[in-house]
């Protein structure tokens, strides 16, 4: 039996997906379990990451754990979690941590926060592996609304790369590490096939919806009142915006081979992620 957390979110949901395509059995945690949409052969048990009571119980016959938090609770959640995966006896606690983390310079609060839940995974005492993602594709989302308004795509940092990952890709790396041996003590960094700034990926996604799309650079600060206008606090809009500064640092455009030597296939290309999510962009037509 294998323990999903973070399971209605947009990587964990595709870890869902990818193990139960590998035959293994799924339980998942939520909080909100009758709103989480998971297939009916996944056992949903409400709990909060922060509850050891809680996780202690939803570990209760598993014996590989898929661990993952955000936010500013993340150091919490992840003690709570790998004390509780110790004291069950888990066999394997795999953490989706980020790709920054492994940069030494990085003293922002995300990998700041992911590195203390790092920590705690490492010394609780259950066998683990940690995964790092580099940016996921699926934050091109946010773009949707201002295509829809303006056919356009407002973003700061015009001249940053990021090597951009399929969460798909992710959640097959995660699914071995559950899955198959030899990944005890690993720490995997990850990343799709190539380094695209946000006009490059405005030219892709314009070119697969079929319609003409500007790419307009704006201010750190006006991209950081857009993200308090969707309700999000200060504390991580100004996290999300210290990560996002360091699209112009060149840890965050290498390319890593991790996806295609851990899976056997290559990661997606963003041009196949937006061909994957063109209903969730308004079309041409719109
Ligand atoms: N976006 C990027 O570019 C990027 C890059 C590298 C790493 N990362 C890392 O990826 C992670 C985010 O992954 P994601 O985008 O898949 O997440 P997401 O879509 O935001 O989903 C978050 C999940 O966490 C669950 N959750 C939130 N708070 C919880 C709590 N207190 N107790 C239990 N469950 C809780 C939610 O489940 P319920 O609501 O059902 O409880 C939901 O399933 C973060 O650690 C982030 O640092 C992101």
């Amino acid at each position: 039996m294998i323990l999903v957390t973070g399971a209605t979110g947009t990587v964990g949901r595709a870890v869902i997906d990818q193990l139960r395509a590998a035959g293994a059995q799924v339980r998942a945690t939520s909080r909100h379990p009758a709103a989480a949409q998971l297939p009916a052969d996944v056992e949903v048990v409400q709990a909060d990451l922060g509850d050891p009571t809680r996780m202690a119980a939803a570990m209760r016959d598993a014996d590989r754990v898929f661990l993952l938090s955000t936010g500013p609770a993340i150091p919490e959640h992840d003690a709570v979690v790998a004390r509780a995966a110790a004291e069950a006896g888990i066999a394997r606690l795999v953490k989706l941590s980020s790709g920054r983390t492994g940069d030494d310079t990085a003293t922002d609060p995300i990998p700041t926060w992911h590195r203390a839940g790092e920590q705690s995974v490492r010394a609780a005492g259950a066998p683990w592996t940690i995964v790092r993602p580099l940016g996921f594709m699926s934050n091109a989302l946010h773009w949707a609304g201002t295509i829809r308004a303006h056919g356009a795509v407002y973003a700061p940092y015009g001249q940053g790369r990021i090597a951009v990952i399929d969460p798909r890709d992710i959640a097959a790396v995660v699914t071995v590490a559950l899955t198959t041996d030899g990944h005890d003590g690993q720490v995997y960094t990850l990343s799709g096939p190539q380094a695209l700034s946000p006009g490059e990926q405005t030219d892709i996604l314009g070119d697969v919806l079929g319609r003409r799309l500007e790419f307009v650079e704006i201010a750190p600060e006006q991209a950081r009142q857009a993200i308090l206008d969707h309700g999000v606090p200060a504390e991580l809009a100004d996290a999300i915006m210290a990560l996002r500064a360091t699209a112009l640092e060149t840890f965050t455009s290498v390319v890593h081979d991790t996806v295609e030597r851990l899976t056997g296939v290559p990661p997606r290309t963003f041009r196949q992620w937006v061909a994957d999510h063109v209903a969730e962009f308004p079309s041409a037509a719109a």
